[in-house]
């Protein structure tokens, strides 16, 4: 029942329209729901959906205008939505246990979006459950438009794509296949024992649709690529690699744009980090069909999606040498050293004591702040990881120093929010805390290990 890889055309999940703006804001409203969607060519998937859709809506926001979401949960289980990469206050910004409630009730997120042109997502966040929920669907992108960005010859319109990446497995009748405990997702979380380390698919979707295949003009570009996968990891490609030059121009990274372009054959990408790219198709002949491969995968697995260059066209964009100004930071202006574990652990006491994943050895507690770090100030902080977690802070970006005290990967530059860290690996980041005060959680960005605890709370006063 699996379609042949590049059959399918590409999905471009529409832009939501506000249904009202005003001097203060543009406010949209969204209802998450249970649908049957065509992902397999013949066969009906249900799945939770923002409007009924994988991916949801994408929102675009201006900077620094006030986006209002009301979200309508029609599920049958509570909900929470995070912006992903978004400086919010926190009471909007999606804490686990700050759920809208099922059968209907709804809440109104509020974003400042006081921030430069980037691109976000949005995704479920219920405490314990996230790995599922986003699994079956909740999952959109938010992008962050500026002046900045806008005054740049970067490819637009119908040459600037988002590019959701997401690996699912489906049983014989089109179902998702997701080993929850508690299929119900009601009071029991957690995976069977063979997916502790994460639940992987044998499809690749990208933006909702198995390998599918997109018809390019020999032009350049510009990608959005988000890994929305719940643990696996790509090294991205092209294949065949483009005749001269580099395949991928990074334009951006997690936060936004970087203040020069970077070239690279190859992007490893984890889950939740994005990669803002320019890719020319003018530099194949026409008619040339360019894989996106993943490197990092055998048979199907190696396969992302396929353009197809089909035709010549006219161009005017370009990649220029200089994106945006940089913000000079340095290690100097750190206030304080901090240094967190991310590995194996147990929790839970007496008979419910068990293997979860942990934070300095402690799995996560609604109650227990491991870190207090004050407004306005910069921190290094020095994460290990025992096996590969890719390791997200909500609120506040960063800037990677240096890994296992070497310099940082090529793919590394720019402000980010979550860092792809391999097996023992020890890297520093220089975590800048600006935006608001309040309760905020880094976690795994796996999201099995994020459900089974890998979380921890930092309070910015
Ligand atoms: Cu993308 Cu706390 O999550
Ligand atoms: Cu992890």
């Amino acid at each position: 029942h699996l379609p042949a890889p590049f059959t399918v055309p590409l999905p471009v999940p529409p832009v939501l329209k506000p249904v009202r703006s005003d001097g203060a804001a543009d406010h949209y409203e969204i209802t998450q729901r249970a649908a049957a969607v065509e992902i397999l060519p013949g066969l009906q998937t249900e799945i939770w959906g923002y409007d009924g859709r994988f991916p949801g809506p994408t929102i675009e926001s201006r900077r620094g205008r006030r986006t209002v979401v009301t979200h309508r949960n029609t599920l049958a289980v509570p909900t929470v939505v995070h912006l992903h990469g978004g400086k919010t206050p926190a009471e909007h910004d999606g804490y686990p246990t700050d759920v809208i409630r099922p059968g209907g009730a709804a809440k109104e997120y509020v974003y400042p979006l006081d921030q430069p042109a980037a691109t976000l997502w949005y995704h479920d966040h219920r405490m314990d459950f996230t790995g599922p929920q986003v699994y079956r669907g909740l999952a959109g992108f938010h992008l962050v438009r500026d002046d900045e960005e806008e005054a740049l010859p970067l490819p637009k319109g119908e040459r600037e794509i988002p590019l959701l990446i997401g690996d699912r497995a489906f049983a014989a009748d089109g179902s998702l296949r997701y080993p929850a405990l508690d299929p119900a997702l009601r009071d029991r979380p957690g995976v069977e024992e063979a997916y502790r380390d994460g639940v992987l698919g044998d499809v690749i979707l990208v933006n909702g649709a198995p390998w599918p295949r997109m018809a390019v003009s020999a032009a350049r570009y510009r990608l959005r690529f988000l890994n929305g996968s719940n643990a696996r990891r790509y090294r991205l490609a092209l294949d065949p690699p483009p005749p001269s030059g580099p395949a991928f121009v990074q334009i951006g990274s997690d936060a936004g744009l970087l203040p020069a372009p970077a070239g690279h054959a190859r992007i490893d990408i984890a889950p939740a980090e994005r990669f803002d790219v320019v890719v020319d198709f003018s530099a194949y002949p026409v008619g040339t069909k360019v894989r996106l491969a993943n490197e990092f995968g055998e048979g199907n697995l190696s396969h992302v999606m396929r353009f197809d260059v089909v035709r010549k066209a006219a161009d005017d964009s370009r990649v220029p040498s200089r994106l945006v100004a940089a913000e000079p930071v340095s290690r100097r202006d750190a206030v304080a050293n901090r240094k967190f574990l991310f590995g194996r652990g147990v929790g839970g006491h007496g008979e419910h004591r068990q293997a979860m994943w942990t934070v300095n050895g402690k799995p996560f507690d609604t109650r227990r702040a491991d870190a207090r770090v004050r407004l306005g100030t910069t921190e290094v902080w020095r994460i290990i990881a025992d096996v590969h977690h890719p390791v997200h802070l909500h609120l506040a970006h960063f800037q990677i120093l240096s890994r296992n005290g070497r310099g940082p990967r090529a793919t590394d530059r720019g402000w980010k929010d979550t860092i792809d860290l391999g097996g023992s690996e020890v890297a520093e980041i220089l975590v800048r805390f600006t935006g608001y005060r309040g309760r905020y959680v880094m976690h795994c960005h796996n999201l099995e290990h994020e459900d089974m605890m890998m979380m921890s709370n930092f309070d910015v006063v």
